[in-house]
C-alpha cells in the first residue's frame, strides 16, 4: 500500500525539548502482535487495545510512530480504513478521528535481513531478535512508541521448524503447535504491563542451559541461557553470576523476581552491553559467553557485572520505568550504582571502586569537559541513542551513591524501598526519587537536585592550616564549577565530602570533632561534610598533632578535588590512610607530579631525572607485605595516558607517552630484581577459578611482568614466552601475547600472533582481542596494521564488537599513533565514521567521540581534526552523527 521512510531525511533534524512532555493522548492497554518471521520480508499483525488518556485533552488526534514499515493494512473495529481517513508520513501514522476507545489493527512488512543499524528486528548469525529501547519498537510496529505507555503483551511467533526451531518473547509460552509448509508457532504472554521498548523475541537454532532458583517467598523460577550450538560450554560464569544476582537484590533490596521464567539469550551483532527486555535480556556475546580458555578475568568480572545490572533493571526499569527519556538516568544511574555495588560485594571493593573511579575519571570528566558534555537529566536531544553516555550513567550512578552518603544506607533503602512500592507499575521520574529520599529522611534535597540539572566536573579547591597553639585545623573548600555549552553560568552544589585527618606523628585518623555543631551533626549521620556554599571553612578541634588531610575519601562525589599537598605528604598518605581509595589515589597523584616534571622536560628537550621518592614508594609497595594484592596491584600501575592527558591544559600526545615509558622504563631498572620476585611469588598452576584471591594474584604478575618488558629484560622476555606457552588461561595467554606484539622482539611475536590467530579463528571473541592486541602496540607501524587489518576477511564493519576491537582499540588506546602529526590516523576514523554512518549509525555516533576532542589539543592537530570533522560534515548523515558533528563544530 504506502511505504514511509524510504528517502534520507531532507531537513535538519529538530531536536526533542523536556519542557514540551504531555501525557499521550491514547494509552494501549493491551497489545496483540503476531509476526511470521522471514529474513527479507517479515509480516508484522499487530492488534491494540487503545483508549483515551484520562489526562489528555479529548482534542487531540491519534498517533502512532512508525519509521520503515511498509504498511499492508489497516482497521478500526474491524473496519478498514481507507485513503483519507489516516496520515502517513516518515516517522508517524495519524488518525484524526478515532473514538475514544478503539481496536487498531495494522499489517506491516518489514526487512530484518538489511537491518544493520541493529535497532528493531534484526538478523544476527540467522538468528532474529530485537533491540527495541530507545526507540527501536516503531520500526517493527506502528505504535505508541514511548515509554509512558505500558501495556500487557500476547505474542505469536511463527516460524521455519528446521530454520528458526526456537521461538522466544516475553513472559510466560502459553501455546504451540505446527502449521503447514514446515512452520510452527509459539504464543507467549506477558502479564505485566510494560513500555514498547521493552518488548524482544529471539527465533533461531539455540540450545540452552537451565537452572532453577528459588525466592525469598519459595517461589520457583526457571532460568534458562539460550546461546549459538558451539558456544553451550561458556555459560557457566553468567548462570553463577545471575543467581549470586537475584540473591543479592533479594537480600540488599528486598526484591524478588516476578515471572516464572528468566532468559538470557547471547547474539553475536549487538550495538551495546546488553538490554534488559522483560523475562528476556538479549546480551552482546561478549557479556555473556565466558570460558578460561577464551576469556580474561576483566571479561569474567564483566559478565557478572552486566548479567547483574540487566537482573536488577527488573525493578529499578521494568516495574518502575521512566516517564520519558530525558528521565534515563532515574534507571541508569540507580542501576548502575546497584551493579557496582553488587560487584564489590562479589570481589575486592576497594579494587572496584578503583576501577570505577579511574573510568569516571579518565572517561566521563573529559565527556563533561567537552563539546558533547550535557547534564544527567538533559533539557533536549536530537537522537536520544546519542545520550546512553557516560554521564548518564557513570556520573548518573556517582549521585544515587551521594545520596546513599548523605542519607547513610538504612535511610537510603527506606527510600528506596518507598519508591518501588509507590510507583510500582508506573512510568515516574527523577523527582519521583529523589522525593522518596527527601521524605524518609528529612532532608531537603532541592539543592541536591542541581546535580542533575547542571553539566561540567565540579572543582573542589582545598587549603588547610593547622593552629598548633589551638590544637585546630582549618579546612576550607572552594567550590567551582566550569562553564559547559549551553550552560554559562553554574551555581553551588551539595557536595558530600568525606575526610579524615591523618596525624603526622601517629600515622593514625585523629578523631574528628567539629566547631559548628550541625557540621558535626551531618558528620555523625553520614560521615561527609556537607559543602553547599561556593565557600566554607571547617574547623576542627582538640588535635594534639598536625594532621595531613585525606580528602574526598572513597570518592566521595564526582568531582575535582585540588590540594597543595607535597610529594613527602603524598608518601606518607600512600603509606598510612585508612582510606583504601585515597591510599592509592596518594600514590596516583604523586606519580603525576613526577610525570609533569617529565613531561616538561621532555617539551624542553631536558635531560629526564626520576623522582627518587617515587622509586622509594614503589620500593617500600614491593617489599611491605601486604594481603590484599589486588589493590597493591592497583597501586603499582601508572596512570593511564588517558588520564595523564585529562590533567593537562593543552594535551602533548608524544611527551605523556615518553614521559609515562620513563617512568616505568626507570622503575623497571631500579626494581627489576623486586618485580622478578613478585612474578615468580605469584605464579601458580592450580586450575583457573574467576575468584577475587586468583584474579588479585594473576594481576600482580601481569603487571610485574609488564615492568620487566618495559625494559626487554631477557628473563623478562623468557617469562612472556613461557606464559604464552604454557597456555593456562587466557588473561595470562592474552598478557603474554600483548607485552611480546608491544615489544620489539617480534621474533617470538609474530610467530605466537600467527599461531593465536590460527587457533581461534573460529572464536569471535577471542578474534576480537587479537586484532585489538595487535592495534595498540605503540610502535609506528600501527597504523599501517589497522589498515593491513582492516582488510582481513575476517573484520567487518557490521560487527560491532569487531568495530570496537579493531577501530576503537586504536584510536582510544593507541594515542601516539592515532594522534600522528601527518593526520593519518585522523583521516583513517574519517573514513569509517562515513561509512558507518550508512550501515549503524548509533556505533558511527560513537567512535567518532576522540575527533570531537580537538579543542584539547594542540593548533595542529586541531586544525587536522577540525578538517576531518568538516569532511563528515558534508556527507548525507544520519540525525545521530549530525548532532554529535554539529556539537563538535559549534
Ligand atoms: N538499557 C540497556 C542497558 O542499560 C541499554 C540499551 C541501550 N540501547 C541503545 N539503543 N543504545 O543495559
Ligand atoms: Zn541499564
Amino acid at each position: 500500500m504506502s511505504t514511509t521512510n524510504m528517502s534520507p531525511a531532507t531537513s535538519e533534524p529538530r531536536p526533542t525539548y523536556l519542557s514540551d512532555y504531555r501525557p499521550p493522548a491514547y494509552r494501549a492497554t493491551h497489545t496483540e502482535l503476531k509476526f511470521d518471521l522471514a529474513p527479507s520480508s517479515t509480516r508484522v499483525t499487530a492488534l491494540l487495545h487503545l483508549e483515551r488518556h484520562p489526562d489528555s485533552s479529548g482534542e487531540r488526534p491519534l498517533v502512532l510512530h512508525g519509521e520503515k514499515l511498509s504498511l499492508q493494512r489497516i482497521a478500526i473495529d474491524g473496519q478498514e480504513l481507507q485513503e483519507g481517513e489516516y496520515r502517513l508520513d516518515e516517522e508517524t501514522l495519524t488518525i484524526e478521528h478515532a473514538p475514544d476507545r478503539l481496536r487498531l489493527e495494522t499489517e506491516v512488512d518489514i526487512d530484518p535481513a538489511s537491518n544493520t543499524a541493529l535497532q528493531g528486528l534484526y538478523v544476527s548469525n540467522g538468528m532474529f531478535c530485537t533491540q527495541c529501547e530507545a526507540e527501536g519498537f516503531r520500526r517493527i510496529t506502528f505504535y505508541p512508541d514511548r515509554p509512558d505507555v505500558m501495556a500487557t503483551f500476547s505474542t505469536t511467533l511463527i516460524g521455519d521448524q528446521q530454520q528458526l526451531p526456537v521461538l522466544l518473547s516475553n513472559g510466560n509460552p502459553v501455546e504451540r503447535g505446527e502449521l503447514p509448509n514446515g512452520k510452527h508457532f509459539v504464543t507467549w504472554e506477558d502479564p505485566f504491563p510494560k513500555p514498547s521498548y521493552l518488548f524482544a523475541l529471539v527465533a533461531g537454532q539455540l540450545e540452552k542451559v537451565e537452572d532453577r532458583f528459588t525466592t525469598m517467598s519459595g517461589r520457583e523460577v526457571l532460568l534458562e541461557i539460550w546461546v549459538e550450538p558451539a558456544n553451550i560450554d561458556k555459560t557457566e560464569h553468567a548462570m553463577r553470576s545471575l543467581k549470586a544476582a537475584m540473591k543479592w537484590d533479594e537480600e540488599t533490596y528486598g526484591r524478588e523476581y516476578d515471572l516464572d521464567r528468566f532468559m538470557i539469550v547471547a547474539v553475536d551483532d549487538f550495538n551495546m552491553g546488553a538490554m534488559e527486555n522483560k523475562g528476556l535480556n538479549i546480551f552482546n556475546s561478549a557479556a555473556v559467553l565466558t570460558h578460561p580458555h577464551t576469556a580474561t578475568d576483566a571479561a569474567f568480572q564483566r559478565v557478572e557485572g552486566v548479567v547483574a545490572h540487566e537482573y536488577f533493571h527488573n525493578w529499578s526499569g521494568n516495574r518502575v520505568t521512566c516517564r520519558d527519556w530525558f528521565q534515563l538516568s532515574l534507571k541508569e544511574g540507580f542501576t548502575v550504582f546497584r551493579d557496582q555495588s553488587f560487584s564489590a560485594d562479589m570481589n575486592s571493593a576497594p579494587v572496584k571502586r578503583i576501577e570505577d573511579v579511574s573510568f569516571l575519571r579518565t572517561a566521563q570528566f573529559a565527556e563533561d569537559a567537552g563539546p558533547t558534555a550535557h547534564p544527567v537529566r538533559p533539557d533536549h536531544y536530537i537522537e536520544i541513542t546519542n545520550f546512553y553516555t557516560l554521564t548518564i550513567y557513570e556520573k548518573g550512578a556517582e549521585i544515587v551513591r551521594m545520596l546513599r552518603h548523605l542519607l547513610g544506607w538504612e535511610t537510603f533503602r527506606k527510600g528506596s524501598d518507598l519508591y518501588f512500592e509507590r510507583f510500582d507499575g508506573q512510568a515516574v521520574t527523577i523527582e519521583d526519587f529523589v522525593g522518596c529520599m527527601a521524605e524518609v529522611s528529612g532532608h531537603d534535597l532541592d539543592q541536591f537536585m542541581r546535580w542533575y540539572s547542571q553539566a561540567g566536573t565540579p572543582e573542589i579547591d582545598a587549603i588547610g592550616e593547622y593552629d598548633y597553639a589551638k590544637g585546630e585545623y582549618r579546612l576550607t573548600l572552594r567550590q567551582r564549577t566550569p562553564a559547559t555549552p549551553d550552560q554559562p553560568d553554574k551555581q553551588s552544589l551539595h557536595i558530600p565530602v568525606r575526610v579524615g585527618l591523618v596525624g603526622t606523628k601517629s600515622g593514625e585518623d585523629l578523631t574528628l570533632t567539629l566547631e559548628n555543631p550541625e557540621d558535626q551533626e551531618n558528620l555523625d549521620k553520614g560521615g561527609v561534610l556537607h559543602l553547599r556554599e561556593e565557600e566554607q571553612t571547617f574547623v576542627f578541634t582538640g588535635l594534639n598533632e598536625a594532621p595531613i588531610p585525606s580528602l574526598l575519601r572513597g570518592f566521595s562525589a564526582p568531582a575535582r578535588l585540588r590540594f597543595p599537598y607535597g610529594r613527602d605528604d603524598l608518601a606518607f598518605l600512600l603509606k598510612h590512610d585508612s582510606d583504601g581509595f585515597n591510599r592509592w589515589d596518594a600514590g596516583q597523584r604523586l606519580a603525576m607530579l613526577a610525570l609533569e616534571d617529565l613531561i616538561a622536560a621532555h617539551r624542553n628537550g631536558v635531560e629526564k631525572v626520576m623522582d627518587p621518592r617515587v622509586t622509594e614508594a614503589f620500593r617500600g609497595l614491593l617489599t611491605t607485605p601486604t594481603d590484599d594484592k589486588a589493590v597493591l596491584a592497583e597501586m603499582l600501575t601508572l596512570p593511564s595516558e588517558a588520564y595523564i592527558a585529562e590533567q593537562q591544559p593543552v594535551v602533548d600526545v608524544d611527551a605523556i607517552h615518553a614521559a609515562r615509558t620513563f617512568v616505568k622504563q626507570s622503575l623497571a631498572g631500579a626494581l627489576r630484581d623486586e618485580f622478578l620476585a613478585l612474578y615468580q611469588a605469584n605464579r601458580s598452576d592450580a586450575e583457573y577459578a574467576p575468584d577475587a584471591e586468583q584474579i588479585a594474584a594473576r594481576s600482580l604478575k601481569n603487571v610485574a611482568l609488564s615492568y620487566l618488558m618495559s625494559i626487554e629484560d631477557d628473563e623478562g622476555i623468557a617469562l612472556a614466552g613461557q606464559q604464552f606457552e604454557a597456555d593456562h588461561n587466557m588473561t595470562d595467554v592474552r598478557a603474554a601475547l600483548t607485552l611480546l606484539v608491544h615489544s620489539s622482539r617480534g621474533d617470538i611475536a609474530d610467530p605466537a600472533l600467527r599461531a593465536f590467530g590460527e587457533k581461534w579463528a573460529h572464536d569471535p571473541l577471542v578474534m576480537d582481542q587479537w586484532f585489538s592486541l595487535q592495534v595498540t602496540r605503540p610502535q609506528s607501524d600501527a597504523l599501517d596494521r589497522v589498515k593491513y587489518l582492516m582488510a582481513h576477511p575476517a573484520f567487518s564493519l557490521k560487527n560491532p564488537n569487531r568495530v570496537r576491537a579493531l577501530i576503537g582499540a586504536f584510536v582510544g588506546q593507541n594515542r601516539v599513533n592515532f594522534h600522528r602529526l601527518d593526520g593519518a590516523g585522523y583521516e583513517l576514523l574519517a573514513d569509517v565514521v562515513i561509512e558507518l554512518n550508512k550501515l549503524n549509525p548509533e556505533i558511527a555516533a560513537r567512535i567518532i567521540t576522540p575527533l570531537t576532542r580537538w579543542q584539547r589539543f594542540d593548533e595542529e592537530r586541531q586544525a587536522l581534526m577540525k578538517a576531518q570533522l568538516e569532511r563528515i560534515r558534508a556527507e548525507d548523515l544520519s540525525p545521530n552523527v549530525y548532532e554529535v558533528v554539529e556539537k563538535a563544530l559549534a
